[in-house]
């Protein structure tokens, strides 16, 4: 089969095409013929190496030689012990551990996968679900009258959870830059703020905050949210991250908010139809 390969970290051209042997399950994995693959952040940082925990598993050199968490396709072969899928099978899934959607064929835990809902397209399907997984659990608590706020919200997850929290009735402002403010109307956000221009710290209070993009003190996200409010990130800089894990507990708990990294869990829960 051929697969988008590479064996160093880097920038994008050292991605290669080549024919390699096509895998086979092993017990409890699906073979799934790629139909359709997305772009995350996560395949970026995996390229390039960086951030350090993007080398985990593969301190000098990548343990995966092919990228591609986020797979819609077909199920081709299952391997011993699978029971939801057989071959013909459409579905999706992020395959975060294995990857190898940039090729034909990707193995994949039969535990990642769902089924691919009927009224998708297989390119649609595959941008749901790393995206639409965190997006889902980031906007829990969004509410009517609640005053909802995505930061970094025109990339991969941010307009997931734009009309997540807009389906659940709060008003959501959405944070990017000033080429993405039409955007993010677009898909529901009442109020946009270009991050270049405005500081959203220093705006109106916000009772839910997702941030993707983190990289402020924790005494500015306790600003940003009114007493009883909850700031969540799930990324940005390693050091913001490790502030919030740490000082934000102490000075969250301390002033009647709730500043956290969302924990963000994967599997098919939280994209299956
Ligand atoms: N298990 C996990 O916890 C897990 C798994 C996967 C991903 N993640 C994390 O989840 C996050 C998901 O983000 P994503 O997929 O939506 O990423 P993305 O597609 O890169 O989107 C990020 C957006 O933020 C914007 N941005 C950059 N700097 C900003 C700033 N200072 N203020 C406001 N916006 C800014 C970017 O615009 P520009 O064009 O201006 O840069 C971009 O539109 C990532 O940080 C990823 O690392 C976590």
């Amino acid at each position: 089969m051929q697969a988008v390969v590479y064996d160093r970290y880097g920038a994008p051209d050292v991605l290669r095409l080549e024919e390699v042997p096509t895998p086979s399950p092993a017990a409890g994995q699906v073979r799934i013929r790629v139909v359709a693959t997305s772009i995350n952040l996560s395949d970026w940082e995996c390229l390039r190496g960086t951030p350090a925990y993007a080398r985990i598993g593969g301190l000098r050199a990548p343990a995966r030689h092919t990228l591609g968490s986020d797979i819609a396709g077909v199920v081709d072969a299952v391997g011993e012990g699978v029971t939801r899928f057989r071959p013909g099978d459409e579905v999706y899934g992020d395959n975060l551990g294995l990857k190898g959607g940039f090729a034909e064929y990707a193995i994949a835990p039969e535990s990642v996968l769902a089924h691919k809902p009927t009224q998708l397209t297989f390119a649609q399907a595959s941008t749901i679900p790393q995206s639409g997984a965190i997006a889902l659990q980031g906007t829990q608590g969004a509410a009517a009258d609640r005053r909802a706020l995505i930061n970094g919200a025109g990339g991969g997850t941010g307009p997931f959870a734009i009309q997540l929290a807009k389906r659940l009735g709060a008003h959501v402002t959405g944070v990017d830059n000033a080429g993405k403010l039409d955007f993010m109307r677009s898909v529901g956000a009442d109020e946009v703020i270009d991050y270049r221009r405005d500081d959203f710290t220093r705006t109106a209070p916000y009772d839910l905050i997702l941030d993707l993009v983190a990289h402020r003190s924790v005494f500015a996200y306790r600003r940003a949210l009114v007493r009883g409010g909850r700031y969540r990130c799930v990324g940005g800089s390693v050091p913001t991250l490790l502030r919030v894990l740490t000082a934000g507990w102490v000075v969250g708990r301390s002033s009647g908010r709730a500043i956290d990294v969302l924990p963000v869990k994967e599997g098919p829960a939280y994209f299956e139809a």
